[in-house]
């Protein structure tokens, strides 16, 4: 028997069940799984809270590491007892074991554990995809990140500032402040829980000491949109990559153009790593990237897979730093 945590219905932390159930052989092009580690992402948050609808009952789940226990027919490749990771769908990443397409597993290099492994895949894939094929350095080397000290934010902070970029992190404490500036922020805003993001667009004026960043990386949505239009430089790009707070409303392009030629994108992990060369191509960027130190795992704490409700409430609480992970 293989247990796993399932959703039949949407809402908070608690819906989360522990289960369990049979799992069939691997089927052809698939691959059996035995998780050792397994990553806590906010889109697991979307899903079990319905903002992202998915069909129910769900596993939720998008990246893990663990050992090829066993190869469906037609794969070949990898063999059975290799240490590999994964960072994308079907959801089904809560649970001991399961059987994942072979063409979408990393082999993992023996410098990074599996408990590092499933805290840097998917929150480095994704600064790959922002510092590689978002960024705009050309105009300024100033950039705005926001959720600053969290699962993505503290790789994309030190990913930015290794490579140049002075970065303005947006935090909710002093103590995430300092851990952010430690990973090579220039300067930090705190915004506390609570408070309106208001100062955000003068305060970084002021840092700039001129027309504000040319990039900003907003993944918290609804209550930083406003902020983050105001904060950029005129041709800047506002990078809407997430919404931790809520959906954004819809923006007009005509308020685009008044506020100074700004561009918006949405860009998804999803796009950029959807070529299975390209994922390798990525994961082998953000492995060697993390071998020479410009990107660090933070592990914010592990926690028995048992307690994914007590990971979820975690991390909406906001006080993390760094990533959570689940131990089978
Ligand atoms: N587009 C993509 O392909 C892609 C891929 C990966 C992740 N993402 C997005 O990136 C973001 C970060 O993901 P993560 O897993 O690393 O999570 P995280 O950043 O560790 O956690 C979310 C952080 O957002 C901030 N936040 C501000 N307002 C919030 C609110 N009302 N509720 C909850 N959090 C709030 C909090 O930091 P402060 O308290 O310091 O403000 C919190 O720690 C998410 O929005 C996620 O959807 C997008």
């Amino acid at each position: 028997m293989n247990h796993h945590i399932q959703f039949s219905v949407t809402g908070g932390p608690e819906v989360l069940q522990w289960m369990e159930g049979p799992l069939p052989e691997p089927g052809p092009g698939e691959v059996r799984v035995r998780h050792t580690a397994i990553g806590v992402n906010y889109i697991d948050v979307y899903h079990r809270s319905g903002a992202y609808p998915v069909p129910l009952p769900a596993v939720p789940g998008f990246e893990a590491a663990g050992v090829v226990e066993a190869l469906g027919p037609g794969v070949s490749g990898l063999s059975a007892g290799q240490r590999v990771a994964y960072v994308d769908g079907p959801a089904g990443a809560y649970s001991e074991r399961r059987n994942h397409p072979a063409e979408r597993l990393v082999p993992l290099p023996e410098t990074l554990s599996d408990e590092a492994a499933a805290a840097l895949l998917f929150k480095g894939l994704t600064a790959h995809m922002l510092v590689r094929r978002v960024w705009r350095p050309e105009a300024s080397p100033w950039v705005l990140v926001h959720a600053a000290a969290g699962g993505v934010g503290l790789i994309l902070t030190r990913w930015l500032a290794r490579e140049g970029g002075r970065v303005i992190g947006v935090v909710s404490s002093a103590e995430k402040a300092a851990m952010v500036r430690e990973e090579g922020a220039e300067a930090t805003i705190v915004v506390p829980r609570g408070a309106a993001y208001d100062q955000v667009p003068d305060e970084t004026r002021r840092i700039t000491g001129g027309p504000g960043v040319n990039t900003v990386f907003d993944s918290v949505g609804r209550d930083t949109l406003e902020a983050s239009l105001a904060s950029l430089a005129p041709f800047g790009l506002l990078a809407s990559f997430g919404r931790s707070s809520g959906p954004l409303p819809s923006v007009d392009p005509a308020d685009l153009g008044r506020r100074g030629s700004l561009a918006l994108q949405r860009p998804s992990i999803f796009h950029h790593i959807s070529d299975p060369a390209a994922l390798r191509a990525a994961a082998a960027e953000v492995f060697a990237a993390h071998a020479q130190g410009k990107l660090k795992a933070h592990i914010h704490d592990t926690l028995p897979l048992r307690e994914a409700a007590r990971a979820h409430a975690l991390l909406e609480s906001r006080t993390t730093q760094g990533a959570l992970v689940l131990i089978p």
